[in-house]
Order: C-alpha cells, then structure tokens, then sequence
C-alpha cells in the first residue's frame, strides 16, 4: 500500500498517518518531521530549511525531494508507505511518480483530507507538540493526562513556532496557492478519494479504512 495524505496544514494528517503506519505495518514519511529533525540537529540542511518553516513558507522543492529520495530507497519502505506532507508543489509530484517509478513502484491513492478553514485554524491554534519525542497534542480535543506534559515521556509540551497566527495565515496562503493544484493533478490521474475530516479522530480513521480497503492491492 502506498498513500499520500494530502490536505491543508492542520487537517490531520499527521495524526492519522500514525494511526495507518501502525496498523498496517508500513513506513510513514513526513517531510515536515524530517525538515524538523533536521533543525533539531542544527545540520546544514536544517539550519536553510529553518527560516523558511518559521514563517510558514515552502522549503525548497529540491531540499525535500533529496530528502524523500534517501528515504524511499530504504528497505523499510519497501512493504508500503504513508507520505504525509510530501507531495506539496506540481514538481515534486512528478518527481514523486518518477522516484517510486525507479523503485518499481507506483500510488495506490491519495487521500484529500477535508477540514472547514475555521475548524484548520483552530485545530492549528491549539495544538502543543513535544520537543523530545515529537507527540502531538491538542489543548481540547487531545489533552494531555497532565496539562502542558508529554504523555510519552513527561517533557513540558511547546507550540510550535509555526503553530502562530502569523504563520498560519502564511501556510494556508501557500497551501492554496501552491499545494491545492494537486488535488486536480491527482483527480486527473484518477487517484484521488476525498475523506470529510472534520469529524473526531476515529471517525476519520473509520473513513480511511474504508478507502484504503477499497484501494489496497490485494
Ligand atoms: P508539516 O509538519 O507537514 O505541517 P503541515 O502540513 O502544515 O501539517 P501539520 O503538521 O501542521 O498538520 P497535520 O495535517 O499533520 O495535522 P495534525 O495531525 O498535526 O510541515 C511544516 C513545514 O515544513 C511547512 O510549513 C514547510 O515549511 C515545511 N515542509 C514540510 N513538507 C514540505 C514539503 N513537502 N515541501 C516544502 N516544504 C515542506 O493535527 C493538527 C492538530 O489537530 C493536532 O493538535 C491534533 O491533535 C488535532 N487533530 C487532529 N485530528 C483531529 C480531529 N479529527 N479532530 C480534532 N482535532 C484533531
């Protein structure tokens, strides 16, 4: 099985790669993780991307391609993936097709998550994100059992630098103008399923389920 989770910031996907990842024993890849492991690291890649991540802008088509390269050629990917985040502009959707092509692959389906742009913002707004081991959480619809601690592994949660108002109004800026073309580049390859992703976390789960069913090689 392989997927791209498409959709504006904040819509979910994130969560529900996870979710999928783990239930179907395939690789997630997302290149906002990646870029942000690299900050974290301080590598050069990371230290170029990071300017661009605060305000809430694109990083470099080429900078992410490389990266979901390297990670595509890895045997864990292999048995099926998640893309979460990545394809986001035209050309790293072709590069994506050409990539996997290499690998003797190709999509299965693209899912298009679809969130009202008040409940993105809030969704965004809210949420707090651990800085050690990168679990997300939402100040009202996935508290942590401590407020402001990590479930996980008990570090104080933090927002996200691109998590502010200014960003966010960036993002969806970028999203419209550079990341929603995809939905028609990808109806047109007939690859496209949209999922209504403003009901609770497992009600959107549920849905995905039904559409992967639907789509997984057999
Ligand atoms: P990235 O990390 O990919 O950010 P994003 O696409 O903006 O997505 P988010 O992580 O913000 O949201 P999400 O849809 O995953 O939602 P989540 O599940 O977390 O990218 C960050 C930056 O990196 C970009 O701005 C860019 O600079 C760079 N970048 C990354 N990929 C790139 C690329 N391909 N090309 C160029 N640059 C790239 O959920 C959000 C919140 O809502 C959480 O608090 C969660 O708990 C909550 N929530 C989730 N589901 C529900 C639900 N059903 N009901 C209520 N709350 C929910």
């Amino acid at each position: 099985m392989r997927v791209v989770f498409l959709g504006a910031p904040g819509v979910g996907k994130g969560t529900q790669a996870d979710r999928i990842a783990g239930q179907f024993q395939v690789a997630k890849i997302s290149t906002g993780d990646l870029l942000r492991e690299a900050v974290r690291n301080q590598t050069s890649l990371g230290l170029e991307a990071k300017t661009y991540m605060d305000q809430g802008r694109l990083v470099p088509d080429d900078v992410v391609i490389g990266l979901v390269r390297e990670k595509l050629a890895q045997p864990s990917c292999a048995k099926g993936l998640v893309l979460d985040g990545f394809p986001r502009t035209v050309p790293q959707a072709e590069e994506l097709g050409k990539a996997l092509a290499a690998n003797g692959m190709a999509l299965d389906r693209v899912v298009n998550f679809q969130v009202s742009r008040e409940d993105v913002v809030r969704r965004l707004s809210g949420r707090r994100s651990c800085p050690k081991c990168q679990a997300t959480f939402h100040i009202d619809f996935a508290k942590p059992k401590v407020e402001g601690v990590c479930d996980r592994c008990g570090e104080r949660l933090v927002q996200r630098n691109d998590d502010r108002r200014e960003a966010i109004e960036t993002r969806l800026k970028v999203y419209d103008e550079q990341t929603a073309p995809l939905v028609r580049y990808y109806e047109e390859r007939l690859l496209l399923s949209p999922v209504d992703a403003s009901g609770s976390v497992d009600d959107v789960f549920q849905q995905l389920l039904q559409v992967l069913a639907a789509y997984r090689p057999k």
